[in-house]
């Protein structure tokens, strides 16, 4: 547990900026008085790119790396080209600071409405791969626009990248009570892939004997997340597959304004970083009316990747108490919510 916390922040657009306030709000409430908080913040994101038609220069990603992590709101506007940002800036820092573990925890909170019929029990959390899968560029396209076009994003999987993902898997499993991983994937019909993370899960499983495993077909994984979600603990899957189960599992788990998210490096050797799984939301910007939640909830991961799972764990138990109490028919304002949190977390017990 580090006695300092160098933390760079990206508001990025729309409310981005306006929910990493209240998420830097808990962070100061909640740190004992001898951490030592420091926070620069990185002007990136569509303004930027509107301002500069710079994305993330080489020597911003060189500065960012001196940081221990990363806290970012979320970038993008439908001015920017679909994409610009997105591989520009997101895809960018997570290859760059090697993220290959993308970390989405699901919760349905007390008091929180889900789609779902009755009130399943719902604490499960996904392990994504996030460097590899269809999402490296690996692909092309040629006779470009024309009838005969032919386009191909390959993916890339490698003995590597899914042993060390798999691995940090198996460990968040051992480390929670009911000690449960499910392997997702589609390896009936992607069997190149799909072996290869088949055998590696069962083989990295023999080093975790007390860890109970299964395996779900991603299109079945969809059917189980809607009728029975209480199956899940962890689930472990490549990067598409991590990416369309996580919306789902926010969808059902209270929405997306309560959904949080690591890009973690378990090596340490760049910064890991946190961010709300939600976008910038042009829509409701600039009207205070973004739930920060989803972004005090990416703090407590935060402080949970840095050793300080004491305030992570006060983190969430604030958020759990305050969904308690929230009248639905009296809408906050995001600084109130961020307000109420903030002094939650500061009320020691
Ligand atoms: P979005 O997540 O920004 O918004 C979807 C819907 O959810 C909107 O109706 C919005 O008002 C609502 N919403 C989102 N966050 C909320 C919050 N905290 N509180 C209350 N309501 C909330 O997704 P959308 O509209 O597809 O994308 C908008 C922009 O954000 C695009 O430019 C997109 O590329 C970008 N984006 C960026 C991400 C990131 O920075 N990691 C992730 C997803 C989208
Ligand atoms: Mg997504």
């Amino acid at each position: 547990m580090s006695r300092s916390i160098d933390l760079a922040v990206i508001p990025g657009d729309g409310i981005g900026p306006e929910v990493v306030a209240q998420g830097l709000k808990v962070l100061r409430a909640v740190l004992p008085a001898d951490v030592k908080l420091e926070t620069e913040e990185y002007d990136l994101g569509a303004r930027r790119w509107h301002r500069t038609g710079e994305t993330l220069p080489d020597a911003e990603l060189e500065s960012l790396k001196a940081h221990d992590a990363i806290l970012l709101g979320a970038v993008g506007d439908p001015s920017v080209p679909s994409g610009e940002l997105e591989r520009g800036l997101l895809l960018k820092l997570r290859f760059a600071f090697d993220h290959y573990v993308n970390l989405r925890p699901s919760t349905l909170f007390p008091n929180t409405a889900t789609p779902l019929a009755g009130r399943p029990a719902i604490d499960f959390v996904v392990v994504r791969e996030g460097t590899e899968g269809p999402y490296t560029g690996n692909g092309g396209s040629l006779r470009t626009g024309t009838p005969a076009e032919v386009a191909t994003e390959v993916s890339v999987n490698t003995a590597y990248g899914v042993e060390r993902v798999v691995r940090d898997a198996y460990e968040r499993a051992g480390a929670r009570p009911r000690k449960k991983l499910t392997l997702v994937h589609k390896n009936n019909v992607l069997v190149h892939a799909g072996h290869l993370w088949t055998r590696t899960f069962d083989r990295i499983g023999r080093e975790y004997p007390d860890v109970t495993t299964d395996y779900l077909h991603v299109d079945a994984a969809t059917i189980f997340l809607v009728t029975r979600p209480e199956r899940f603990d962890v689930i472990v899957t490549d990067n598409l597959f991590g990416d369309i189960l996580t919306d789902l599992a926010a969808a059902v788990t209270g929405g997306i304004g309560l959904a949080a998210s690591g890009n973690i490096n378990p090596t340490g050797a760049f910064p890991s970083m946190f961010e709300p799984v939600h976008g910038s939301a042009p829509d409701i910007a600039g009207q205070g009316k973004a739930d920060p939640t989803a972004t005090v909830l990416s703090v407590a991961l935060l402080l949970r990747h840095l050793g300080h799972e004491a305030e992570a764990v006060r983190v969430e138990e604030a958020v759990a108490a305050d969904l308690a109490e929230r009248d639905a028919g009296t809408p906050r304002t995001t600084e109130e919510t961020g307000d109420a949190l903030a002094v939650r977390v500061a009320n020691r017990p």
